[in-house]
């Protein structure tokens, strides 16, 4: 055996980590590898093996620390040294010219140089080095304090964990970037979350934000998730003078900084660079949502200032949603859980906003006949953000020759029994609650995220039981059969197991969660939140009259009708009884428990305009997680309303009725900052 010294041990390790950086720079920011994956392995094989065995020579910022550790209770939140702020959005040329004009007179300039750069539409985060190694990661979280994501960025293999020697003086160095996907990350992605039963992501940010959520950074390891870094806090402490310089310096300190940006010599070039963008985003490897101006020159920075918000010398201009031209080739009736039926259309595959488009909603059969599509016509279609996009109109000139008006068939198309229309609603609806379509939207509903949250359990993966003939309603998943589950084609013994354990484990969801998942009509989470309140219990729900019901705010006679229907109902009250017996049991709601538990718990809360921070589901998500509930109008129940920018008319009648007006601030306090 080779006995060799310590010494030459430690370089070979260092050596290691040098080589495997520089490959992975050359892999993920250049695209460029020059080693193949298998030479890349046995390197990396190498290092970790030399580390396990010379514990001593293990250092926090290895490449091997990029693979993620056992999973955490939750984030830790930390203050950031400096607040994050984020930019105000502009939709046109002619106000970033506005723009141009308020910093010409602040700085009393006549002409400024601005640097453009691609805006990435990803996640931010925070990074701070401390004598060129990465020691903290945290999100934007409300802009003063964010969450402790060290652990999974340190998965990100775009982000160094060192920087390059001589390059950053020693001391603290603050950075700012975005965590982005690339479309085919999203894709890979999206192929893993759907073999494992689990809903896709909607597009490449929602997938950032969702994995750095993620508590098991071995999971975040497996996310194909990349980085962008576009500003130096106190800049002047690295003699930097202009933003271009601090690019240039990101990228020489070795941070992944995008290639897509131009110096530009006034507003006239800055407004070309933006539409420029706009016009090749679309070969763009990776999602944007606009461009950004920045003010060039550091030292304008201080007399330009900031809002509460954003500060003065930036400005994003949003692009346009993608819109593109394609060939309406066929439409099909699809059922939803309530039996009503939707028309999506099918689509020539056409490219739009990075991902294959083959289906477009087309809402309603009204809708339909309202733009006269007709099948074969060429039809525009918009993608903003959500997975499934739109059916705007028909280019009328490109119509091919005897095509007739479109209608619904009059059968359901899945079950065959006759579709019925009501003359309140323009719905279509299939009115046999065996339909299978129906059974599998049901299941689907109950378990999804915001509902049940059974984990394993999607489309797919309810598919299958439904069409085996393994579960009927959502009762049955409480009865399922581990054998025949495990012998289903797309289970197998863990996944049938680990799915049991997750249907296990839902039997104790909150009441809440329990009513939404119920999918009874026109109860949706906040209608559900208030009844769970009101009642505290099931039984006491199941009892409860009409007019009862109807007395309670947020709910009216409607609702009232839709859910005493629900429960006296042959159906809604053996599936109850049966739901019962399998030993779902929705934890009873002591209301003086939780009332003693905070000033949010119980409350009634609107939120109205927009939130310097936080998105309205934000929002929610954080009055809720303390126990409160969101309603959509002011009344003399409601206990806060929470106002941002443009409030209007919900700010007036709070201020009438004498219900207190909070800020974002004020609400995070409340809560303890989202915690
Ligand atoms: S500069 C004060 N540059 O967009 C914040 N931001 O609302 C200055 N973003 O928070 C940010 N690409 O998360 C900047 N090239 C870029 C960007 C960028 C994406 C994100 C970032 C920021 C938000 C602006």
């Amino acid at each position: 055996m080779r006995v060799e010294s310590l010494e030459a041990i430690g370089k070979r390790i260092r050596r290691l980590r040098r080589e495997i950086e520089r490959h992975d720079r050359l892999y993920y920011e250049k695209a460029d590898p020059v080693i193949t994956d298998r030479e890349y392995d046995a390197l990396f094989r190498e290092l970790r093996e030399l580390e396990e065995e010379y514990p001593e020579l293990r250092s926090s910022d290895s490449p091997t620390n990029r693979v993620g550790g056992a999973p955490l209770e939750g984030f830790e939140q930390l203050p950031h040294r400096t607040p994050m702020l984020s930019l105000d959005n502009t939709y046109s040329p002619e106000e970033l010219i506005e723009f141009d004009e308020r910093v010409r007179k602040l700085t009393g300039l006549e002409k400024v140089v601005y640097t453009a750069e691609m805006k990435l539409d990803g996640v931010a985060v925070a990074l701070t080095y401390e004598d060129g190694v990465l020691q903290r990661a945290l999100s934007r979280g409300n802009g003063w304090v964010g969450d402790d994501i060290t652990r999974n960025i340190r998965t990100v293999h775009s982000i160094p964990l060192r920087l390059e020697k001589g390059v950053v003086p020693p001391g603290i160095l603050d950075v700012r970037g975005e965590v982005y996907l690339t479309y085919e990350g999203l894709e890979a992605m999206n192929r893993a979350q759907e073999g494992a039963g689990e809903k896709p992501f909607a597009n490449p940010r929602n997938a950032a934000a969702g994995s750095l959520k993620l508590l098991d950074s071995s999971l975040v390891a497996k996310r194909p998730l990349r980085c962008f870094v576009f500003q130096v806090v106190e800049p002047e402490r690295f003699g930097l003078a202009t933003q271009w310089e601090t690019l240039r310096f990101l990228r020489s300190a070795g941070f992944p900084v995008s290639d897509d940006s131009k110096l530009c010599d006034g507003i006239d070039e800055a407004v070309k660079a933006c539409l420029f963008f706009q016009q090749s985003r679309a070969d763009l490897p990776y999602a944007t949502d606009g461009a950004v101006i920045k003010v060039n020159d550091l030292s304008l920075y201080g007399d330009l200032g900031a809002t509460a918000r954003s500060p003065r010398w930036g400005i994003a201009y949003k692009f346009p949603a993608e819109r593109k031209r394609t060939v309406l080739k066929e439409i099909v009736a699809q059922v939803g859980r309530t039996g009503a039926v939707t028309p999506v259309a099918i689509v020539e595959p056409v490219e739009l906003a990075g991902t294959t488009v083959r289906r477009a909603t087309l809402h309603n059969e009204e809708e339909i006949a309202r733009r006269d599509i007709r099948l074969g016509d060429t039809v525009w279609i918009e993608k903003s953000g959500e997975i499934i996009p739109r059916i705007l109109g028909v280019v009328e000139e490109k119509r091919p020759e005897e095509t007739a008006p479109y209608t619904l068939p009059s059968d359901c198309p899945v079950c065959a029994s006759p579709l019925v229309r009501s003359d309140d609603e323009v719905a279509v609806r299939c009115e046999n609650p065996s339909c299978p379509a129906q059974v599998r939207g049901r299941i689907v509903h109950f378990a999804a995220r915001n509902a049940m949250d059974i984990e394993g359990l999607g489309v797919k993966a309810v598919d299958a039981i439904v069409s085996g003939g393994l579960a009927s309603d959502i009762a049955g998943l409480y009865h399922l059969d581990g054998e025949r589950l495990a012998a289903l084609e797309r289970f197998g013994e863990k996944s049938a197991k680990n799915l049991l354990a997750s249907v296990e484990e839902s039997k104790g969801r909150s009441l809440a969660r329990f009513l939404f998942g119920l999918g009874i009509r026109r109860v949706g989470r906040t209608v559900a939140a208030v009844l769970a309140s009101h009642f505290g219990s099931l039984d006491r729900l199941r009892s409860a009259g009409e007019e009862e019901l109807a007395d309670i705010d947020d709910v009216g006679p409607v609702i009232a009708r839709s859910v005493v229907r629900f429960f006296r109902s042959d159906e809604g009250s053996r599936l109850i009884d049966r739901l019962l017996e399998a030993g779902v049991s929705p934890p009873v709601e002591e209301k003086t428990r939780r009332e003693a538990e905070g000033a949010v718990a119980g409350k009634r809360f609107v939120l109205t305009g927009k939130l310097p921070t936080l998105k309205r589901n934000e929002a929610r998500g954080i009055i809720e997680g303390a126990g409160g509930i969101v309603v959509s109008s002011v009344s003399g129940k409601t206990d806060f309303v929470v106002a941002g920018k443009s409030s209007g008319s919900k700010r007036k009648k709070a201020e009438e009725l004498g219900v207190p007006v909070i800020d974002e601030e004020e609400l995070l306090r409340m809560t303890g900052g989202g915690e």
